[in-house]
């Protein structure tokens, strides 16, 4: 049912969730951000601020973040940069804290966050942003999307498994997996936002080789999980891949989404 994240890990993917990222969905939220005049941010499930590195330097003001996260070695790793004025590190549970600290937020944002979190939860935290008409940015929420430029007869069988493992409980419910983009637009929708969805793929080739490496090392111990019977057929998949990996030609597209949300009256510029 768990999940744990490795600094490692987060550090891997930093740098292309952070090329990957819809540019165009800032513009939006800048000027809303200057119009709206706020000031508190809230980062759920920050890891070691992967997020507040990316977004602090591109949004205008004084800006107080708090970074909510159930991991405090992560957490601990976060350092103010840019405009923060204030930074505030809260362990603990999206279900409970980051809810208490999204509604006192003038902005709620998140990475690489909502696949693993349950529509029960999605739909609480619409409900929490809208009674305070707070905006919203979720970036690189998985969406399904595993593309090898050259096709292996068992890329669908391990993407197929990856995905089923995906909805499995990872400690909020039953989790969205590669629905999250598609569902948190229709809750956000649902309570009065108005919302933009950009397809944000990593596109990942040679010099990506490390972070290649290690997905299909994760992607491999999923599909075991959830595909036990097709161990062996996972396996000799993962030694292909490995091997089109080390070789260097290969570019290899993981499907994310970004999703925005402003309230309505706010975001009709
Ligand atoms: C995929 S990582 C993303 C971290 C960071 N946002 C980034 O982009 O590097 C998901 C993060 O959510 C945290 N997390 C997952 N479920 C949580 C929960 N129920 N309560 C608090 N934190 C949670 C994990 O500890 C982890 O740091």
């Amino acid at each position: 049912m768990s999940e744990t994240f490795t600094a490692d890990w987060l550090g891997l993917r930093e740098p292309v969730d952070h090329r990957s990222r819809a540019n165009d969905l800032l513009d939006v939220l800048g000027t809303w951000w200057e119009t709206a005049g706020g000031s508190r941010i809230a980062d759920l499930g920050s890891g070691t601020g992967s997020n507040l590195r990316y977004l602090a330097p591109r949004l205008s003001g004084v800006q107080e973040w708090t970074l909510v996260d159930h991991d405090a070695a992560l957490l601990a790793r976060a350092e103010p940069v840019g405009r923060v004025t204030k930074l505030e590190r809260v362990v603990g549970n999206l279900a409970r804290e980051g809810l208490e600290v999204a509604r006192r937020a003038d902005l709620v944002t998140g990475s690489a966050l909502l696949d693993l979190v349950s529509e029960t939860w999605l739909t609480r935290l619409a409900d929490t942003c809208w009674s305070t008409r707070c905006g919203m940015l979720f970036a690189l929420n998985f969406d399904g999307l595993i593309e090898w430029s050259d096709s292996d007869p068992d890329d669908r069988l391990v993407q197929d498994a990856v995905n089923s493992h995906q909805r499995r409980d990872k400690w909020l419910g039953p989790a969205l997996g590669p629905t999250a983009g598609e569902v948190a637009e229709r809750s956000f929708r649902a309570v009065g936002y108005r919302t933009w969805r950009m397809q944000t793929p990593w596109r990942l080739g040679a010099g990506d080789a490390a972070l290649a490496q290690s997905l299909v090392d994760g992607w491999t111990r999923a599909a075991e999980e959830e595909c036990p019977a097709e161990a062996g057929r996972i396996r000799t998949w993962a030694e292909r891949r490995q091997h089109t990996v080390l070789e260097g030609a290969f570019v290899l597209i993981v499907g994310h989404v970004d999703l925005l949300a402003l309230p309505g009256d706010a975001a009709s510029q």
